[in-house]
């Protein structure tokens, strides 16, 4: 029997020797000898990955030569500026952990009419202070209903209505000229009905004939269906549609959209070689659409099992080779339990924070800050090579997401207080001051999820005086607990819901539209008057951006949490050693006051940096309705 680290060797000797042998490694010694060097490094995790998902057939070798030979050709496209940065940030692995960096998401259409319009905003995007740009999907994709972009027909091709390839690499040099990393998503758990490989494989190409999970009759269906989640109810129940030709498909969202087979690994060379031409583009972070669903087993939920993870520690190994410096934010909204095994530095560097996302919604409807606090400090701090993408909201609905077994600990029942939520945000609670839409009501399971804007779900709408509060009290969290902020852009100048998705019949039945308005050009033209609305956001918004970014305490992701001794108020630590800033946020409308004995350990007098005013603590403190501070307690007094 050989030693596991013999096998490797092996393994590792066979695969270089049979890539030095291919032409294109000979054609180009250069950079083939760079290559070797760095799949000498990181093949034996790549291999460790793999073989749990594909060591067991016979051609598992063959499969790991075909793979890394797609890495090898992606490597010889790699652009020289690109390369320049692999290096660059291989010596400087943290850079995302800057202060500095601030993110901002939007669709290409809607924000800018196309690539090109993209362009011009860059002037716009350096006076916000975005280092970080994540445009919608922009691939090719179905006419009409294509989920935003989400299904995608040719991850080569950009929809034409928004541009060119050329078009895109143009944008992507010149956000990175000005320091803008491009994210752009990695729609890997499925493909358009569109897509060649769709097509190929309903035809029955044998070469693609287990690409999708595509089945004669009901039978597996039925049996999937006893254990898996409907995502989209209204869309279609269960996991699957059925074909004109009555067979069916796995499809976990639409019925265009897809799921790839991950348990046959030419899927995964496949998606690979599309993954590491969406790096060549010039996309600095890759966003992991929907992981949790990538790997199914019968008899179970089929979402986060362990081979999910396996595949993506696999996507991002081979990353390491052939595209060092890109980096995995992943998209799962799911159990806070289940969002951080996403997270490692071996696998999404960078998640998404939904657990807080939601828990601003829920402290905002409550008034009580008594879950969030608790999920800052028992699940915020990560890895210090990770990070969270902390947001207010997304494109997509907001869920509550949070933990029942967290909840009840507080006292909380899960399922009422959802339903509460629900009815708060969508305007069936009188006194609410959200105008909310709700999203996959789903009346079989009592689940609904809710869509707005930040602006609507915070009282613009009515014309509420405190709805610039709260959109500033929510973005403050989401900018001082620690990680990447994340704008959806237009929520900075307080964009109202859009209705008019209903005239669409492509976007009618799916009410995440509301959320998702065109840029307001007469908004945007008002943020630098301090006395209107759109102002008052703006200007409070670029205020934290600036403290935050002149101040080294809010790198990084750790925090300590601070009871402020009132149950509407939230508090936290950013920074150690008595150099730290505190931060307390009043979520009710009341002004609220937090007793001295909660202050002992602070200085007497600290100047809260937003306003430039100096509190005294020895007292208690007042906080205005909705008030924020960020109290410089690194001098003390
Ligand atoms: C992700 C996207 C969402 C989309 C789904 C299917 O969750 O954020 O908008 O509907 O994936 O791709
Ligand atoms: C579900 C999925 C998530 C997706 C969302 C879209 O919550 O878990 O991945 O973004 O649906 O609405």
């Amino acid at each position: 029997m050989l030693s596991v680290a013999h096998q490797v060797q092996l393994s590792q000797q066979h695969v270089t020797a049979q890539l030095a042998a291919r032409p294109a490694a000979k054609a180009a010694r250069k950079a083939w000898k760079a290559f070797a060097s760095r799949l000498d490094a990181h093949f034996p995790t790549l291999l460790q990955e793999l073989a749990p998902l594909y060591g067991a057939r016979p051609d598992f070798l063959d499969f790991l030569v075909e793979l890394l030979a797609v890495g090898f050709d992606a490597w010889l496209e790699r652009p020289a500026d690109l390369q320049a940065l692999d290096l660059q940030r291989e010596k400087n692995p943290r850079w995302f952990q800057s202060q500095k960096m601030l993110g901002g998401v939007c669709y290409v259409d809607l924000y800018a009419g196309n690539l090109k319009g993209l362009l011009k905003q860059i002037p716009y995007f350096k006076e916000l202070g975005l280092t970080y740009l994540h445009l919608m999907p922009l691939f090719k994709c179905p006419d009409g209903n294509s989920d935003g972009g989400y299904a995608v027909s040719s991850y080569r091709e950009v929809n034409p209505a928004l541009g060119t390839m050329a078009d895109l690499q143009t944008l992507a040099a010149a956000l990175r000229a000005e320091g803008i990393s491009l994210v752009l998503d990695f729609i890997f758990n499925h493909t358009s009905d569109e897509h060649d490989w769709a097509r190929a494989c309903v035809a029955g190409d044998p070469q693609y004939a287990d690409f999708y999970y595509l089945f004669p009759d009901r039978t597996l269906p039925d049996a999937y269906d006893q254990t898996v989640r409907e995502i989209f109810p209204d869309q279609h129940p269960g996991a699957f549609s059925q074909l004109a030709d009555g067979r069916w498909v796995w499809t976990t969202f639409n019925s265009f959209q897809w799921d790839l087979n991950y348990s046959n690994p030419a899927v995964f060379t496949a998606m690979a070689g599309e993954m590491l031409a969406i790096a060549n583009l010039g996309t600095e972070i890759l966003r992991m659409d929907a992981v949790a669903f990538v790997w199914k087993r019968l008899g179970t939920v089929c979402e986060n099992l362990p081979e999910a993870h396996t595949v993506i520690r696999a996507f991002s190994a081979l990353v390491r080779i052939a595209a060092p410096s890109m980096l995995f934010k992943s998209e799962a909204i799911v159990h806070p339990d289940d969002v951080v095994k996403y997270i490692s530095p071996q696998e999404c560097q960078l998640s998404y924070n939904p657990l807080q996302m939601a828990l601003l919604w829920n402290s905002l409807a409550t008034r009580e800050v008594n879950l969030l606090q608790q999920a800052l400090e028992q699940r915020h701090n990560l890895d210090p090579d990770t990070s969270w993408v902390n947001y207010v909201r997304s494109h997509d609905d907001i869920g509550w997401t949070f933990a029942d077994e967290d909840a009840i600990q507080l006292g909380i029942h899960g399922f009422p207080h959802r339903q509460f939520l629900n009815r708060f945000y969508v305007n069936r609670f009188e006194g609410s001051f959200a105008r909310g839409v709700p999203f996959q009501d789903n009346p079989a399971t009592g689940d609904c999820r809710i869509s707005g804007t930040c602006a609507s779900l915070t009282g613009i709408e009515q014309g509420d005086p405190l709805a610039p509060a709260r959109i500033l009290l929510l973005h403050s969290v989401a900018l001082s607990t620690g990680g990447m902020p994340l704008i959806y852009l237009g929520d900075e100048v307080g964009t109202p819901n859009d209705h008019s998705y209903l005239d669409d019949p492509a976007k009618a039945s799916d009410s995440r539209w509301v959320h998702r308005p065109a840029r307001s050009a007469s908004l945007y033209s008002q943020r630098n008057k301090k006395s209107s609305v759109p102002g008052q956001i703006y200007q409070g918004l670029r205020r934290m951006v600036e403290v935050r970014s002149s101040l080294e305490v809010f790198a990084g992701g750790q925090l300590t949490g601070f009871r402020a001794g009132n149950p509407s108020v939230l508090g936290y630590m950013r920074g150690k050693g008595g150099a730290h800033v505190l931060v307390l946020a009043n979520f009710s409308e009341q002004p609220q006051h937090c007793p001295a004995l909660v202050f002992s350990a602070q200085p007497k007098t600290a100047v809260d940096l937003l306003s430039g005013t100096v509190r005294s603590l020895r007292e208690g403190l007042a906080l205005a309705p909705y008030e924020v501070l960020w109290l410089d307690c690194r001098i003390s007094a």
